[in-house]
């Protein structure tokens, strides 16, 4: 008891020398500023209150930035859990493999190739990354439990927001959830943004408008993106998602909340592998499938492959 006290507690302070030098080395400011211990809790408070967070858990973050949600979650899932961070700032992806993965090894962190305009000044040398988030899914910890966007669709336009939906969607392992802050424009945040109480300065006048998406500046669109709730629910049900929670933060001026944006818990029922599955028949029907299914390793692909995508587009194996 006395040891495991003893662990928790040097992994606290191990965080804060982190905390520490990515405030020096300006990362913090570059994903938003503030406190950034304070910013990483108050994400785990909100998925505290929708959902549980165990030890063992394989976690994706999306959009990870410096760390700062990534070094307390990795405090909770303790070392039988997976953390892996995606960003499209090679810089804060260098950060974080030097510094995170350097004291918590179940932690890899990969650079995306992709562009946003909001964030321009710093993607401009790429590491060598990934292109696409769909190839995660070769990486053993994929099928993940749970995966968080924090901060990242508040600044994506509609195309990014929907293919991204549809490959997170794809990446989330059985009864796996993924929790995505959002600036939801509904009759409330409405009241907020009129009666001048919002923190997002969003156009009073165009917010009254029915529209899918609301950029709160003209000149750096991708600067603060609001979407119309029923509208995000939509593209999200688009990509098979169904949300089990939303808690609507303070942003437009709401008091005594957990955290400042609005956060969405979005499921995506996996169906068991049926009986009769014949993996060799199944790879044999599509050409897009190349896999030797006659190997352990082809059967196994061809198999997760159904759950997570050949069932919901109606694949079959006859
Ligand atoms: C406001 S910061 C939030 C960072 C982190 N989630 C946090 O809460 O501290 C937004 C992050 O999203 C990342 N981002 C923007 N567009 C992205 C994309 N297309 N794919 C992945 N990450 C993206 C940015 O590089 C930035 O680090």
């Amino acid at each position: 008891m006395l040891l495991a006290l003893f662990l928790i507690g040097k992994g606290k302070v191990n965080n804060k020398v982190i905390f520490e030098k990515m405030v020096a080395a300006g990362f913090n400011d570059i994903v938003g500023g503030g406190d950034p211990v304070d910013i990483g809790q108050s994400n785990i408070d909100v998925m505290d209150n929708m959902l549980e967070i165990v030890p063992g858990m394989k976690v994706l973050d999306f959009g990870c930035g410096c760390g700062r949600v990534a070094l307390p979650i990795l405090e909770r899932i303790g070392d039988a859990g997976r953390l892996v961070g995606v960003d499209i700032i090679p810089e804060l992806i260098q950060f974080c493999q030097d510094e995170i993965k350097a004291l918590h090894p179940n932690s890899d962190f990969y650079q995306l190739n992709a562009k946003n305009s909001h964030y321009k000044k710093w993607t401009k040398d790429q590491l060598a990354g990934i292109n696409q988030i769909d190839e995660l899914s070769e990486i053993p910890e994929s099928g993940f439990d749970l995966i968080f966007a924090f901060s990242v669709f508040t600044h994506l336009g509609i195309a990014d927001s929907k293919k991204y939906l549809e490959q997170l969607s794809k990446l989330l392992g059985r009864n796996g959830k993924l929790v995505i802050s959002a600036l939801f424009i509904n009759e409330s945040s409405r009241r907020g943004v009129r009666n001048n109480t919002a923190s997002v300065p969003f156009s009073p006048r165009k917010i009254e408008k029915r529209r899918d998406v609301y950029f709160c500046t003209v000149r750096d669109k991708l600067g603060g993106v609001g979407y119309r709730e029923e509208s995000f629910i939509e593209m999200a049900a688009g990509a098979g998602l169904e949300p089990s929670r939303i808690y609507y933060g303070e942003w437009p001026g709401r008091v005594g909340r957990l955290c400042g944006h609005d956060v969405i818990v979005l499921e995506r029922g996996i169906p068991d592998l049926p009986k009769d599955f014949d993996a060799k028949a199944y790879v044999a029907n599509y050409k897009d499938l190349d896999w030797d299914a006659a190997t352990e390793e082809g059967r196994a692909r061809a198999e997760r492959h159904y759950v997570r995508n050949g069932y919901f587009e109606g694949r079959r194996w006859d």
